[in-house]
């Protein structure tokens, strides 16, 4: 039998404890490596968690009260409108919705409407004057919108907040689209700001044109550039205190078409100079000037016609 010689053992055995020892400096490194990546990520996972729940409670829990203002009449498309509306509200925290139906009196449909919405928030009526109420053959355009309720609204804050609260205010139409972000926005604002409105003023965006350091610098516009204010309604926030320190400020049936806002805005003292641009030093659109189509109603009404109207009980 063949001997193997000792030193030829040693050597083997020498040979397997290195590849041994170099396995394992391999594989504990690798390890730590992949345990570092995971917990890196874990870390950022958590962090991320932190700073939205930091945003949520600075931004919504602890800031000032949005007072938004919402003129709303009968129509097919009311109750439709405002549950998309109220629906993107309930997401809004520190939120107070002043809605101001154009009626003699309150709805039952409005009334039912506000008590299931889940939002804090005033009921309010004023009958739009009859001369300057539109007529269903009317273009829409013929005449201000929204004047006596919004205008009910500003003096109910007027007399049921006090002049030393901080609050926003903002006037919501019932058939517009915004982003959650917006209120974000809003809640930034120190005495006035605005931002673009998507597809409104028969472009792809009207307000703001150029924006730097968060200032308004100029308009975008194309319709009666002459206006010291060309924006939607949908396109500016104002601070509450405005409204204690120009009492008569506020929104007047005479306005020539178009002047609204600049009427309001002027009427705060504020100029263009005053206006703190947001979103995004107003390149984001996060809110948009829709209008939702008149309801068609001619097979409902050949069915009344009929004698077989639909039931009454059914609320649309
Ligand atoms: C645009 C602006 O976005 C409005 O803020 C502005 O009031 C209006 O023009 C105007 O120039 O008067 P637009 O979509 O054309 O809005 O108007 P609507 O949405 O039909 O009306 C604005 C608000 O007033 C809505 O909340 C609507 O429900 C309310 N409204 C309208 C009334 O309360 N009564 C009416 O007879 C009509
Ligand atoms: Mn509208």
């Amino acid at each position: 039998m063949k001997v193997i010689p000792i030193y030829s053992l040693r050597l083997l055995l020498t040979l397997n404890l290195v590849v041994l020892l170099v396995y394992c400096i391999l594989t504990l490194t690798c390890d730590n490596e992949k345990q570092i990546k995971k917990l890196k990520k874990e870390v950022s996972y958590l962090q991320d968690i932190i700073d939205g729940e930091n945003e949520k409670s600075v931004n919504e829990e602890l800031l000032p009260t949005i007072y938004a203002i919402t003129p709303t009449y009968a129509r097919w498309t009311q109750k439709a409108d405002l549950t998309r509306l109220s629906q993107t509200l309930l997401h809004v925290k520190n939120f107070h919705w002043i809605v101001v139906e154009d009626a003699d009196r309150k709805t039952l449909l409005v009334t039912k409407f506000l008590s299931n919405c889940g939002l804090k928030y005033t009921h309010l009526n004023a009958k739009t004057d009859q001369n300057f109420k539109l007529k269903d053959s009317d273009p829409n355009w013929l005449m201000p919108r929204g004047v006596a309720q919004r205008n009910t609204g500003l003096t109910w804050i007027r007399n049921n907040i006090s002049p030393q609260t901080e609050g926003y205010l903002y006037f919501m139409d019932d058939d517009n689209t915004y982003d959650l972000q917006l209120f974000k926005e809003i809640r930034t604002t120190q005495l006035a700001s605005a931002w673009p409105v998507g597809l409104s003023g028969g472009l792809k965006f009207e307000g703001p044109g150029f924006c730097k350091d968060g200032k308004v610098l100029s308009w975008y516009t194309a319709w009666k550039p002459e206006r010291p204010f060309p924006i939607d309604m949908a396109g500016f926030a104002v601070n509450i205190k405005l409204l204690f320190q120009y009492k008569e400020a506020g929104f007047s049936n005479a306005t020539p078409r178009g002047y609204l806002e600049s009427h309001f805005l002027t009427g705060l003292h504020l100029t263009i100079n005053d206006m703190e641009a947001k979103a995004n030093q107003c390149t984001d659109i996060l809110v948009w000037h829709t209008r939702t189509e008149k309801a068609k109603m001619k097979q409902e009404d050949k069915l009344i016609k009929l004698g077989k109207p639909s039931n009454p009980n059914i609320e649309v």
